[in-house]
């Protein structure tokens, strides 16, 4: 009896032919780990739907800038939560600011080991918890949010930031960031572009971890998850602007669109699996419903398939010690 004559099977006989003949591997330069500093509090405080992440104290942040940069992740990506918000974000502003201070401990302790990376948005600093800042009719204001992004990204700078997150979804924010950076002599900042970043249900959990003011939702500057051609479209306008990396988010979702950017773009790629794909995996590893590990690796690994050359994942170091 003659069978197939083409075996694919036979490069999966056995864990050291897989191990050799795999197309993709993690490594862990290649994870960023995001991480929420909140303002006044002397204890780390859980964050609900993110089992096992919390919103760190200035003390708790140090300790686990230590044990992250040990693992030999790429970078850690900041989130500030401040006491107080205001209509325009001042905080964000502010060299006393959360974000601020816990940059220059960040860069103080690990930053030769690590890339420190800032988000640059106003949506924890505002009290109506927009990317940007209002209009007289309660709009998201392009342009005037623009100037308050360039503000922003001086003041990250001054703070010691390597990598810019511009997270916000303006037109025209990394070309106005840039032109600020130029203007103030600061070329060695790196922009990363949050090219390709959709409205999506699955930034949830984000949004109880940064005690978000927001009422409504993002859509008139976040993408439709129904566009496709648009994340292309996005990124090359970001690309344009002068990004020097740029980013699809969240990932999961995403991952079409991630193939698309990452086939077009001269530049690195990297994707943000986000609080709610972290939380799904969580939930259901707690019922007992999935295997934990391997969907965290197997997650992981179908990003980096698709296309990013990085990922922001709240597993970083988890994920970094499995590798290891
Ligand atoms: C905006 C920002 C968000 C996330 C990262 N940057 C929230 C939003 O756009 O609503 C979400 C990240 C996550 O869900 O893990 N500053």
């Amino acid at each position: 009896m003659t069978g197939p004559d083409r075996r694919p099977r036979r490069l999966r006989a056995t864990p050291a032919m897989r191990r050799l003949v795999a197309e993709t591997r993690l490594h862990t330069a290649e994870l960023i780990l995001p991480m929420f500093v909140r303002e006044g509090i002397s204890r780390p405080v859980p964050i609900r739907s993110m089992p096992g992440v919390v919103q760190h104290s200035l003390d708790s942040f140090r300790a686990a800038l230590g044990e992250a940069a040990a693992t030999g992740i790429g970078g850690v990506m900041l989130f500030g939560v401040p006491e107080h918000k205001d209509a325009i974000g001042s905080g964000a502003t502010d060299d006393n600011g959360i974000l601020n201070v816990a940059t220059r401990i960040a860069v103080a302790e690990v930053g030769s080991a690590l890339v420190v990376q800032t988000d640059l948005c106003l949506d924890e600093f505002t009290d109506h918890g927009h990317c940007g800042v209002l209009d007289a009719d309660g709009r998201v204001d392009n342009d005037a949010s623009l100037v308050r992004y360039q503000e922003m990204a001086l003041a990250q700078v001054a703070a010691g930031s390597a990598l810019l997150g511009l997270s916000g979804m303006m037109d025209g924010q990394v070309a106005a960031v840039r032109e600020a950076l130029d203007s103030a002599s600061h070329f060695q900042t790196a922009i990363l572009g949050y090219a390709a970043k959709y409205a999506s249900a699955f930034y949830g959990p984000f949004r109880e971890a940064v005690d978000s003011s927001l009422v409504g939702d993002r859509r008139t500057y976040q993408q439709d998850p129904a566009n496709r051609r648009e994340g292309v479209y996005e990124a090359r306008l970001d690309i344009d602007e002068g990004a020097d990396i740029i980013m699809v988010k969240p990932a999961m979702g995403y991952l079409d669109v991630l193939a698309d950017v990452a086939a077009e773009s001269p530049i690195p790629v990297w994707a943000y699996q986000v609080s709610g794909e972290y939380a799904m995996v969580e939930a259901a590893a707690a019922n007992g419903w999935i295997d934990r590990e391997r969907a965290i690796m197997e997650s992981l690994v179908g990003i980096r398939r698709a296309g990013a050359e990085a990922v922001l994942t709240y597993w970083a170091v988890e994920a970094a010690e499995a590798i290891a």
